[in-house]
């Protein structure tokens, strides 16, 4: 091992990570007493939760009649029945506890006349299991709903006596020898120094690894770090070939604008004025589940009715809508318009674009968090002393395609979930593990290997070549000839990892090592994607494959997991968990309302 000194921390937990999910399970586990460390690259409230705008889904039922079965029927439907039933029931049942204890917490959400939290329609989100009209939903603070969950976590987190390690990068976990994690290998990024964070739970909140792409709503932050290191601890990453496109990414930008911007009034056109979703959903228009409004988007532009001097977008019309409920409603998205898209909405529409936005895929886990490392024997497996949550979990109760306002309700609620499950297999009063030294010698050596890498090819360069192959390879629409050229192109884009170029050799603020170090997480990723892609045969939620336009759930109802080692990508399958938490009898869904058929919406 090269000489480089560290320091070492003993936690009953640490949580790796500092956005929703993260702050939401450190809150969670330092409540209980159990010593809790957050570990974060960057400053808590700087997380990408901020962004997250339009709101969180519970059928609190304030704004007309909803019910948790409704939200999880829309939710299995939206996930075009790939989720996990459990997981779906869980996170359905848990929602409106889970939103009521963030406003009892301190979040502003916006209010009803009388005072309730104000809730909005989103995409995909219906009443009377899909047969009724549109439900409001979505609880929300403004169109800056993330903003203000992500401020009251922290302070929440801080005022139960949390320890939050700000600025530190996780370079690897450390995994003892029969496979249990013992924590994380860190780098301070403001003084160089490395930390070891011993723990008796890991916990994986890293977001998702939108940054594969070249334009993404992600912050840029979002490369993927929890996939990374688990794919290099030889563990499966699962479902990686579901990437959601959201419906309206500002056209050039790529900056979000809100679901809730249809769901308050607005409405989509092609270059003829023509409200084209009526064609494609007649019921739910522009409000239908956002894999498919993404499609039919991206058909109007392909057949020649797109808007632009290229003819390369769509419009967002919001003009029709009163000035106060904009300013009201949608503050936000009003400024981001007129910043990155000289639009003013009260007059005029706002140029959009799919843009990827979300990964259903991620690191498998059961619904309270725990990793799976699955067998053909035993496919719920459990990977000790393992834990991954939020969007880098993959639960799996977005199965194959997310439902707007569903991610920031898995973040609270599977951050809380996993809370609990720690509070229940953490022992406070056990002795902390001994470290595999053997472990931390290997994440130092890469550490350092990367930190003195004398190649050819800089690191911009080669993320740049991967989030190209990966927007034309890996799209809203996919046939076999794209997917194999994009495997082929991407392994040759993998393989020169090993003739990277760092020229900065320092260890303070080294930003060119750390995006080294993040292209390192997000290359895995990124193969696993594309190579999953290319194997599943059917079209499903957001994989959308031209050359199997329908979804064939004999063959392909499964979950694809994928270990990715170096460039090479070994795929195998788990099955889906058809069963539900709780039997019909005993207040459960009935069964027969969340069986597989055509998703029309
Ligand atoms: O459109 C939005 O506000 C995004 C929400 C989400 O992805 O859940």
């Amino acid at each position: 091992m090269p000489a480089y000194n560290y320091e070492t921390h003993e936690y009953d937990v640490v949580v790796v990570g500092a956005g929703g999910s993260g702050l939401r399970a450190t809150l969670g586990m330092a409540e209980q007493g159990l010593r809790t460390a957050c570990v974060t690259k960057v400053f808590p409230t700087r997380s990408h939760t901020v962004a997250a705008q339009g709101g969180i889904a519970a059928s609190l039922g304030n704004m007309g009649p909803d019910s948790w079965q409704w939200h999880m029927y829309d939710t299995v439907k939206g996930s075009d029945w790939l989720g996990d039933t459990d997981a779906m029931e869980y996170l359905a049942r848990e929602a409106p506890k889970a939103v009521y204890e963030l406003e009892h917490y301190g979040v502003p959400f916006s209010r009803t006349e009388d005072g309730r939290i104000y809730q909005r329609p989103f995409g995909g989100h219906t009443t009377e299991f899909g047969e009724g009209p549109p439900v409001q939903r979505t609880c929300a603070a403004a169109d800056r709903t993330g903003h203000a969950i992500l401020h009251t976590l922290y302070g929440q987190s801080l005022k139960q006596k949390a320890e939050f390690y700000i600025e530190y990068f996780a370079i690897d976990l450390i995994m003892a020898e029969d496979g249990t994690c013992q924590g994380v290998v860190c780098w301070k990024l403001d003084d160089g120094t490395i930390h070891v964070f011993n723990a008796k739970m890991t916990v994986l909140a890293t977001g998702g690894y939108g940054r594969a792409y070249f334009s993404a709503t992600s912050a840029h932050t979002c490369t993927g770090d929890g996939g990374g290191m688990v794919a290099r601890a030889g563990l499966p990453l699962q479902d990686m070939e579901f990437v959601q496109f959201h419906p309206t990414g500002i056209y050039g930008a790529g900056c979000l604008i809100t679901e809730g911007a249809r769901g308050e009034g607005g409405y989509l056109t092609n270059s003829e004025g023509e409200r084209f979703m009526e064609r494609y959903a007649p019921t739910y228009k522009d409000l239908a589940s956002r894999d498919v409004v993404s499609r039919c988007m991206t058909l109007e532009i392909r057949e020649g009715r797109g808007v632009g001097p290229e003819g390369d977008h769509i419009h967002l019309n919001l003009n029709h809508l009163p000035p106060e409920t904009l300013a009201e409603r949608l503050p936000g998205i009003s400024e981001s318009a007129r910043i990155f898209a000289g639009a003013d909405v009260t007059k005029e529409p706002i140029p959009v674009i799919p843009t990827v936005h979300y990964n259903m895929g991620g690191i498998p886990t059961n619904y309270w968090g725990e990793v799976l490392n699955p067998t053909k024997k035993d496919p719920d497996r459990l990977s000790p002393g393992l834990m991954a949550v939020g969007e880098a979990g993959c639960a799996s109760v977005h199965g194959a395609n997310r439902l707007g306002s569903n991610s920031l309700i898995d973040l609270v609620v599977f951050g809380r979930a996993a809370a609990i499950r720690a509070g229940k297999v953490v022992d406070p009063e056990a002795a902390n593990p001994t470290l595999n030294k053997a472990s931390i010698a290997a994440a130092i050596d890469r550490f350092d290997g990367l930190r003195h890498a004398k190649g050819s090819v800089p690191t911009a360069d080669l993320r740049l070549e991967m989030q190209k192959t990966m927007q034309s390879d890996a799209a809203v629409f996919r046939t076999d000839k794209t997917l194999a050229e994009g495997v082929e192109k991407m392994a040759v884009v993998a393989a020169k990892m090993d003739d990277l170029s760092v020229t900065d050799r320092s260890l303070i603020w080294n930003s060119d090592l750390m995006e080294t170090l993040e292209l390192a997480n997000l290359m895995p990723n990124a193969l696993a994607t594309i190579v999953g892609a290319a194997a599943r045969k059917e079209s499903r939620g957001a994989h959308a494959h031209e050359d199997y336009p329908d979804r064939d759930d004999k063959v392909w109802r499964k979950h694809s997991l994928a270990v990715v080692d170096g460039v090479k990508v070994k795929l195998d399958y788990r099955p889906v968990h058809l069963e539900p938490l709780s039997k019909h009898e005993d207040g459960g869904i009935d069964l027969k309302k969340i069986a597989p058929k055509a998703r029309v919406y």
